[in-house]
């Protein structure tokens, strides 16, 4: 049985206290699941689709998969999967979101599904002239790319445009066609390939010279998604109080300061896209997605930027407003979203729609994820909300089981010793045996 919309609420509160089969009844309630596929949350992929999938298949990798709560997105509630071996990481994220959710949640949106594909021409004499040619025998080139009755074209996608460039290469120029192929719901590699490898002889043979690469870029810039909240000074304050004396303007001002300090440092800007990258690889991961295309293209982007892919304002009224804008080229079908069924159940819990919808909400939980790093590592620091689930971490290395695991962390982070031969010692202890 599904929530009705109104009751989807995704601020479920103790979430985090009750037991992973409680939260996953509770998952399966917001989101209507099944029970085949409420299993496929627990069984994973089965070896014979990954047989299907790569090569040289021997077995399984799994990752622990988390739900971010406290989402509002665009007025909507959302319980956000996240695959990913970090601790702290699904925490963080589900911390940003309560702590924005007051005054509004995540605002998103996200361009059309347009993926750029690149045909590489050598030997090209006059560039002038190549450029002019492609553009009277623009509907030549446009009718070979999707001249193949396939499903992307029936559904509206296929090749929309292209623009021609020229490269000063090392080794001399080159001329670049950029082909705009809109893949729809797709991530879109496979699609975008095809396209390019079908065109590029009608291309050759107008051009001239010699086409040498055919294939997608990963720096996806007509494909951003963008999302922004705004995080009052007042839940700032809040949201440390016990823990340290700090007003939430001084917060503020500390997250703004940490961004010019990324703005300024390669070194500072490659950790701060490091903590957004937690939240969207988490979210890519679960839903099937190939996370390392949008890495590069998230990484390139904040280099072509000359600054990290979020930013920061003090707005008027003295509150914080994060904004990120990245490529995201997130899919909905196709790919390993059609084969693993846990990834397709993922894409359930969300209850996305389509492509850009994902993309928004990948890029909303970048954000959410960055500004908690921000917050922790401008006021009390990473560590103490690390510690928790690494002193468990510990536990379970040193061979604790059932109590004794929550037992010795809480001992290990009291004596601030958190260690394997200290919890070695402590399960001993606990056990009567020292
Ligand atoms: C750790 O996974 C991510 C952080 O290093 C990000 C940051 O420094 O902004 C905490």
């Amino acid at each position: 049985m599904k929530l009705p919309s109104k009751e989807r609420r995704s601020d479920i509160s103790g979430f985090h206290k009750l037991e992973p089969a409680e939260r996953l009844e509770m998952v399966k309630a917001f989101a209507g699941l099944s029970d085949v596929e409420t299993a496929t949350l627990l069984n994973g992929l089965s070896v014979t689709a990954a047989d299907h999938m790569i090569e040289n298949v021997i077995g399984i990798a799994s990752l622990p998969l988390g739900i971010a709560t406290n989402f509002r997105i665009n007025g909507r509630d959302y319980l956000i999967p996240m695959a990913v071996e970090e601790s702290s990481v699904v925490a963080a994220a589900s911390h940003a979101a309560k702590l924005c959710r007051a005054s509004g949640g995540f605002t998103t949106d996200a361009d059309k599904p347009i993926m750029i594909g690149q045909i590489q021409l050598t030997g090209v004499e006059d560039f002038a002239l190549a450029k002019t040619r492609l553009e009277t025998n623009r509907d030549e080139i446009v009718g070979a790319a999707n001249a193949q009755d396939s499903t992307l074209i029936k559904l509206g996608g296929g090749l929309k445009d292209f623009e021609v460039r020229r490269i000063d290469s090392d080794i001399g120029p080159m001329l670049i066609v950029h082909l705009l192929v809109d893949v729809r719901d797709a991530m879109g590699a496979n699609a975008v390939n095809t396209i390019a490898e079908r065109v590029a002889p009608t291309i050759e043979r107008i051009v001239g010279g010699k086409v040498g690469m055919r294939i997608i870029s990963n720096l996806a810039t007509a494909r951003l998604a963008r999302a922004s909240a705004v995080w009052s000074k007042s839940a700032l304050a809040e949201s440390l109080k016990g823990v340290m004396d700090i007003s939430g303007e001084d917060v503020v001002d500390g997250i703004v300061a940490a961004w010019y300090f990324a703005k300024a440092d390669p070194y500072r800007c490659a950790t701060h896209n490091k903590g957004v990258m937690n939240g969207v690889d988490s979210v890519m991961i679960a839903c099937g997605n190939d996370w390392r295309a949008v890495e590069a293209g998230a990484h390139t982007f904040s280099r072509v930027l000359g600054r990290p892919l979020t930013w920061y304002e003090r707005t008027s009224e003295g509150d914080l407003r994060g904004h990120i804008e990245l490529p995201l080229a997130a899919g909905i079908v196709g790919g390993a979203t059609k084969i693993n069924p846990g990834a397709r159940t993922c894409l359930k819990i969300l209850g996305v729609k389509s492509a850009q919808e994902l993309a928004q909400i990948a890029a909303a939980v970048g954000l959410a994820n960055n500004f908690a790093a921000l917050r922790a590592l401008t006021t009390e620091g990473i560590q103490r909300g690390h510690m928790k689930l690494h002193a468990t971490n510990i536990a379970v290395e040193a061979g604790a089981h059932g109590s004794e695991i929550e037992t010795a962390a809480q001992r290990m982070i009291e004596e601030r010793n958190v260690c394997v031969a200290r919890a070695k010692e402590i399960i001993l202890e606990i056990r009567g045996l020292k």
